[in-house]
Order: C-alpha cells, then structure tokens, then sequence
C-alpha cells in the first residue's frame, strides 16, 4: 500500500483534522502553510530510498555494502509495513541482521558504518547504525551466537515505529517543538504495536523496542521504568541507540568520535539516565579507553548492578 499524506490547517483544530485524517486512511500528515518545495519533497519522498544503478554499484562494492543495502531494504519493507499495517516476512530481518553481525565481523564496525554514513540519510542511516554499533558491540564482548542474534534483530527494529512520525518532523534540522517531541514519543508503541500483531517476535526482542528510550531513573518514556525493571538487552540496546545517534551524520549537526561518544555516554551514567555496564563494553568495542575506577563509581551513583 502507498503512503497517503494529508494536508491539515494549521491552528486550534489542528489536532481533531489529524484525528479525522487518521480515520480517513492517512499514513502522515502536512501542516498548512509550507514552501511549495517542501510539498513536492514531501509528497515524492519515497520509504525505499531510490538510487541510480551507478549509486547501488557503488553501494554494493563499498566494504560492507552489499549486508548494508539488505539492511536498508529489510527497513523499507518494515516502515512500509508499519505504515500500511500488512504483515512483513521477519525473517528477512533476521537474515538481514545475520549479514550485518557477519560483515562487521569482516570488515570491522568502523568501516562499516562508514559504508552506510556515505550511502543512506536520515532515519533509515540511524537504524542502520544502531544496528552496526550493535554487531562491535555484539562482536567485543563475545555475546552467545543467540544473544548477538537478539540484539541485532532489535536494534534494526527498534525505530520501525518512527515511520508513523511526520517526515518534517523525524528531518527537522535543530531542537523540536514540545508538540512534535510528543508526536516523536508515540514511535516505541507504534513499533511495538506492529510487532505484536504482525509478527512471531521474541517477548525480549518486543520489550527492548518498547522500552529503548526508557531512562534508569525513570525520567524516560513511554512507561517510566526504573533500575532494574529494565532488561539488560533494553539497556544495551538504549546505548548502542545514543552512541549511534552521537556518531551519525546530519546536515545540521556535527558528527562526533567514537570518543566523543562515549563521553556524552558516561556523563549519562552519571546522571543515572545509562547503565555503565554497556557502556564500558561498548566502549572497548570500539576501542575507546575508559577510567578504571568509573565502575564502582556508577554502581554508586546509580544504585544498580552493572551488566558485566
Ligand atoms: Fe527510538
Ligand atoms: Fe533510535
């Protein structure tokens, strides 16, 4: 099924047109009062990003790229599935996820996201990378053949959500509106919901989409856990979520080090928003060193055992 956008008047009642919308069959929706390019990018974006023989040659003789681009096309029929609510085979997810745990292992995580930052954008670039940093992390600290294959398959599932989210939205470039931050947080259910009625999907592998923004402290959405209510893949997951999101590259912002990533990571498992275990593993997945004494510190500050 194609995506249906929706024109809806700015204003009061914007908020009951995008409900009408909704009943009508919109998959998303456009505010009144735009530039007519924005319109035309708008209405010709397409889920599946389009590339020329010459790009996809390319693609798929860069290092990686050939697992890369059966990620990205595992995405476009996930986004395509959510927006359409049809059922999609995940076992090509699986598959697609295997390929990319076997190519990081190949080429190395770094180059391997190198490859995607160079050939996708945007949403489907962040999937791709979490997925990515996910396979070094999976790879560095030696994950059992059936934990690395959770972790891959949520971390390339774990946004599929987002394709209910406006376009203008998910690319705005800079700070969001506390109205389009709202519309953003439905995107953890969204997924979750399509999960649960589309797909034969591990209760574990359910939970860490659900619950990837969830914050140790209990700040995080959308159900507010806590500590320990949260599952060590959620934990994992929701670190390999902010370092990818650090290291990935947007128009409007810079992209950061590894370094610099794990920076941002640890001053979060200060705050007791992150836990420090998947921190320090992700850390020496990508080579990153880390003050010796930082775990018993955290352990302190957090209150929380550290995933080993
Ligand atoms: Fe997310
Ligand atoms: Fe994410």
């Amino acid at each position: 099924m194609r995506a249906r956008t929706f024109l809806v008047d700015e204003g009061n009642s914007e908020r009951l047109l995008r409900v009408q919308a909704n009943a009508l069959g919109a998959t998303r929706h456009m505010v009144r009062r735009f530039a007519l390019n924005q319109l035309q990018r708008e209405l010709s974006a397409p889920l599946r990003p389009k590339r020329t023989p010459r790009d996809l040659a390319k693609l798929k003789a860069a290092p990686g790229g050939e697992s890369a681009f059966r990620a990205g096309e595992a995405l476009s029929d996930l986004f395509e599935g959510v927006l359409s609510g049809e059922a999609i085979s995940l076992q090509g997810v699986s598959q697609a996820a295997a390929g990319v745990l076997a190519s990081v292992g190949d080429v190395g995580a770094g180059q391997w996201l190198a490859t995607v930052r160079e050939h996708h954008e945007g949403t489907f670039q962040h999937c791709m990378l979490v997925t990515g940093v996910a396979a070094g992390f999976a790879r560095g600290a030696k994950l059992s053949s059936a934990q690395a294959g959770a972790l891959m398959n949520a971390a390339l599932l774990h946004d599929i959500g987002k394709a209910v989210i406006p376009r203008n939205i998910l690319d705005k470039p800079g700070k969001l509106t506390p109205e389009e931050f709202e519309a953003v947080k439905l995107h953890p259910v969204a997924g979750y919901d399509y999960l649960g009625k589309h797909g034969s999907v591990s209760p574990v592998i359910m939970d860490a989409v659900r619950h990837h923004h969830e914050a140790l402290d209990g700040s995080g959405y959308p159900d507010k856990l806590k500590g320990e209510e949260i599952t060590p893949l959620t934990r994992i997951l929701t670190a390999c979520d902010v370092f990818a999101a650090l290291v990935e590259t947007r128009p409007y912002k810079a992209t950061r080090t590894p370094e610099e990533a794990v920076e941002v990571l640890i001053d979060m498992t200060l705050t007791s928003k992150v836990d420090y275990g998947p921190v320090r593993a992700l850390a020496g997945s990508f080579g990153v060193a880390l003050p010796p004494t930082m775990g018993g510190l955290v352990t302190k500050v957090a209150g929380v055992r550290p995933l080993g």
